[in-house]
């Protein structure tokens, strides 16, 4: 692993911390006050090719490695974690998942669209029943020859109401448990799918998380991704590489707020000096940034081994314990350096220790993380 970035790498930061500061920090606190989604924000990223990051470039994505991934969900995550969380799912999860295991006319009929952003993509898998527990599925996609019939309820999906391709984990055949599951390409607008009401969130407020409910919707084989049973796999493997987005997004949380406590603490005065001139203060600047270093280090390592066709479950996993347990301890502490001022919303701190805590529980909660790193350490 190479530890210095190409001029490429360093392009592309430079490009999504640029357009993060002049396109996602203007209403971004007003954004997540009204729980409003950053559709011209998005559709920009689109355009600048952030939505299709990896993607191969014949299905109209940037053809970039994935540490240029990590670097940009950094700094769009610094300023606005609800835009970052769309970019994440789209890339990692949807894009990434329909590239490596779709068919042609999948991708070309998708990917394409979602590569640029033209549409926006959505993972489903979490149910009311089953978030931890993924393989519980209650959602069944029962076969009736040329098609599946889909009939159930899934939750807190991201992009719910705003995507317009649906990545759908649904059971088909319960006697088979986990391989009897299959992921299904469904479509806004299909017979039967309703998106359920928008969730009212403690954190990444500007994003848009619905329920979603299948009722009878016939869904055509060719739909299936990978063979018959491969659904519980593809959510899997997809994941894998979703935990790196996430990781990053966490990364950049921190960072955002490490940058502003910084900046404060060399503002504020009491006592007669600078607040960053007691030690108890350039102490938790001294823990935050080494943190974020350490973050930044594993990200890049679990983009490096996936980069390299390596096994990335354990250092993604890793990856992603590491950067959500560290941004919500530095979010905290940024909070704490702003003393009041840090508890109103005008000083951004207080949104970022609120967007911190989402980084913990989706995409496998810290205590997931675990259960897939002991795995993977106890199995050598
Ligand atoms: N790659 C390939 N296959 C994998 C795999 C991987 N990374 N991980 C597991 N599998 C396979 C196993 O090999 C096994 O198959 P075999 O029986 O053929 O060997 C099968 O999957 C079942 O695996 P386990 O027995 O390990 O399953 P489990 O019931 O113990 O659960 C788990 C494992 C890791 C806890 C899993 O259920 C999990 O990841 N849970 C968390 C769910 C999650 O992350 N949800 C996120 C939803 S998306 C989201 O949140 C998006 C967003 O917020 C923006
Ligand atoms: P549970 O699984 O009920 O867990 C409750 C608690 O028990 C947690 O602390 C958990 O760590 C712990 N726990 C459970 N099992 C174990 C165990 N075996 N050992 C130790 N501890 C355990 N899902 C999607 O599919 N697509 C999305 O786009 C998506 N976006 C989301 C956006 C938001 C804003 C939110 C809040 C969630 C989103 N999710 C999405 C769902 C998310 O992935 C789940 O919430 C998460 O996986 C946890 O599942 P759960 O909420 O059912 O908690």
């Amino acid at each position: 692993m190479d530890f210095n970035l190409t001029e490429e790498q360093i392009m592309i930061r430079d490009a999504a911390r640029d357009f993060a500061q002049s396109e996602l920090l203007p209403g971004v606190i007003e954004r997540d006050e009204k729980q409003e989604f950053p559709t011209e924000q998005i559709r920009k990223m689109g355009e600048l090719g952030f939505m299709g990051m990896m993607v191969d470039p014949k299905y109209g994505g940037g053809g970039m490695d994935t540490a240029s991934y990590v670097l940009a969900m950094e700094e769009i995550s610094k300023i606005d974690a609800s835009a970052s969380v769309v970019m994440s799912v789209n890339n990692s999860l949807v894009c990434w998942g329909l590239e490596a295991f779709g068919t042609e006319e999948q991708k070309q009929k998708y990917l394409t669209k979602l590569a640029t952003g033209e549409i926006i993509g959505a993972f489903c898998l979490s149910e009311p029943e089953a978030g931890s527990d993924a393989t519980s599925q209650s959602t069944t996609a029962i076969d009736k020859g040329d098609h599946y019939l889909l009939n159930g309820t899934k939750n807190w999906i991201t992009n719910g109401n705003t995507a317009g391709v649906y990545l759908v984990i649904a059971q088909t055949d319960i006697e088979k448990g986990h391989k009897g599951i299959n992921a299904l390409i469904i479509e806004k607008g299909m017979e039967g799918f309703e998106v359920g009401p928008k969730e009212n969130k403690l954190g990444i407020r500007g994003s848009d998380t619905h329920s979603l409910m299948f009722t009878d919707v016939k869904v055509p084989k060719e739909n299936r991704i990978g063979e018959d049973g491969f659904g519980f796999k593809f959510a899997m493997k997809t994941l894998a590489g979703g935990r790196i987005g996430i990781a990053s997004q966490a990364l950049g949380i921190a960072s955002g707020a490490y940058e502003l406590a910084l900046k404060y603490s060399k503002e504020r005065k009491s006592f007669g000096t600078e607040i960053c001139n007691h030690q108890a203060i350039a102490f938790k600047l001294a823990d935050m940034a080494t943190h974020i270093v350490a973050a930044r280090m594993l990200c890049l390592k679990a983009a490096s081994d996936k980069d390299e066709k390596k096994n990335y479950d354990q250092s993604g996993a890793m990856a992603k314990l590491y950067a959500a347990e560290m941004a919500m301890n530095v979010a905290t502490e940024a909070v704490q350096i702003h003393g009041g001022y840090g508890f109103v919303k005008e000083y951004h701190v207080e949104r970022l220790m609120r967007d911190a805590k989402i980084t913990q529980i989706y995409e496998g909660t810290s205590e997931i993380q675990k259960i897939v790193i002991s795995r993977n350490i106890l199995r050598g």
